[in-house]
């Protein structure tokens, strides 16, 4: 089984962003976590970074054939980012959206997410662990061979 792991504009700084709303950790770190799980679940992970929207947009299609699903946090494009939502849309694969903060609780603009009405789940406001449980969750979407 193979997840492709996306982290949208920003997540590069995670450690030195404000560890209130995301944490210390770095993204590094959350990654090696990632893979530290994916070992027990019994999956494989591709990881992808970065800061601009169309470049996540080129990685999507570029990987969607090949993988079965797909964990994101879009970061600031959750909120406006309909390009990407249109290129998850077209990959036809199960996705999970994931936050490290509470984006409910933040301001106004982040508590919209263009991507949530096309995930089959959104974990928010458990820094790192968010991802751990948004991973656990796809496996189990994809196990048990639910359509999207
Ligand atoms: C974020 C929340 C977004 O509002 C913000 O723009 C981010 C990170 C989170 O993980 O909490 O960069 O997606």
């Amino acid at each position: 089984m193979k997840i492709l792991v996306i982290n949208g504009p920003n997540l590069n700084m995670l450690g030195k962003r404000d560890a209130e709303h995301y944490g210390s950790d770095t993204l590094q770190a959350i990654e090696q976590r990632l893979v530290e799980k994916s070992e027990s679940l019994g999956c494989e992970l591709s990881f992808f970074q970065s800061n601009h929207e169309g470049a996540i947009i080129d990685f999507i299609q570029g990987k969607a054939e090949g993988a079965d699903g797909i964990l994101i946090n879009p970061a600031s494009l959750t909120h406006y980012g309909y390009s990407l939502h249109d290129a998850l849309v077209d990959a036809g694969l199960p996705v999970v959206e994931v936050h490290l903060s509470d984006i409910q609780h933040r301001e106004e603009w982040r508590q919209t997410s263009v991507i949530a009405d096309i995930a089959i789940k959104q974990i928010s406001g458990l820094k790192k662990q968010s991802y751990i449980l948004g991973l656990e969750a796809l496996v189990e979407h994809i196990k048990t061979g639910k359509k999207k």
